[in-house]
């Protein structure tokens, strides 16, 4: 493997980290915006048949999708070999369906737009519901990274008792794994969505995990009113306080702000987006990752 990075503001510390192992060496680049906020890409490295990464976690993705084309046109138009799209998380997984006539279904267009940009992507636990595997939609290689090693090491290693919660269905799928990682408990609630800030999340019966410590699993929070929602109940009925683990914290707003007011002490993400949340760091899973791709 030999990969030149190039790296997109604000992913830095994770760039940082990757760096760090052989076969990644650092690409240059300038992104940045005119005064009246239209997108600027200069490369400052060569790239001619070189293989390149580029790294750019993708929340908040409207505000940075048309620089990523420009910096896949340019690379291209400088002769790079072939360009992998690290995107740490990867955004438009969760409209996977029309909710509502006259929806966009925005997962299947996004896969469509990048596909033909890159080459080939790597990510960790993209948000697969209806979608089973990420090829349904996109038409180049794919890697879907898992998290949940990594957060059931951090579970043994720092919750006593724990006793795992996934606040709805698609949860489950993270939930079911990690318990059995840990050798613990789990239970799957069940979710209603009534709005973009509005969910009910409704329990059954937890009188037998009563004296264990709620651990709270999720791949997202965004608007932070599932884990919210879930943890209410939880400090309704008088459990130990509970903890909320998320594998990418989008935190939308003021969310993480919100969580900590609703008396959710100990929140933990993953670095997959930057934020002081970070408890747990994956980057050292995309070296070996790197390697399964076909070229
Ligand atoms: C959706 O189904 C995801 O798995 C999360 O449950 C959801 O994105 C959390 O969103 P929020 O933090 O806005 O409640």
């Amino acid at each position: 493997m030999d990969l030149q990075l190039f790296c997109f503001p604000g992913n830095e510390a994770f760039e940082k980290r990757l760096l760090q192992y052989d076969g990644i060496y650092s690409g240059k680049m300038t992104i940045r915006r005119f005064p009246d906020g239209e997108s600027y890409v200069r490369l400052c490295s060569d790239v001619t048949h070189k293989d390149l990464a580029v790294l750019l976690s993708l929340h908040q993705p409207d505000e940075k999708i048309l620089s990523l084309y420009y910096f896949a046109k340019l690379a291209r138009q400088f002769g790079a070999k072939s360009i992998t799209f690290i995107a740490p998380y990867l955004a438009y997984m969760r409209q996977d369906q029309a909710f509502k006539p006259g929806e966009v279904v925005t997962s299947g267009l996004f896969a469509q737009l990048l596909s033909d940009w890159v080459d080939a992507i790597l990510t960790f636990d993209p948000h697969l519901h209806r979608i089973r595997d990420l090829s349904e939609i996109y038409s180049i290689p794919t890697l879907a990274i898992p998290a949940e090693p990594l957060i059931s090491d951090y579970i043994k290693s720092f919750i006593n008792k724990p006793v795992l919660i996934g606040p709805d269905e698609e949860s489950r799928q993270w939930v079911e794994r990690i318990a059995r990682q840990v050798g613990c408990d789990f239970m799957v609630l069940q979710k209603e969505r009534l709005g973009d800030h509005s969910v009910r999340v409704t329990l059954p019966g937890i009188a037998t995990i009563q004296d264990r410590t709620p651990v709270l699993v999720d791949d997202i929070i965004s608007t932070g009113r599932t884990m919210i929602e879930t943890a209410a109940h939880f400090q309704e009925q008088g459990f130990p306080a509970p903890v909320c683990i998320g594998v990418h914290g989008i935190f939308a707003g003021n969310a993480y702000r919100e969580l900590k007011d609703a008396g959710i002490e100990t929140i933990v993400t993953t670095n997959t987006i930057p934020h002081p949340s970070n408890g747990i760091d994956v980057s050292g899973l995309v070296p070996g990752a790197l390697r399964q791709l076909p070229y």
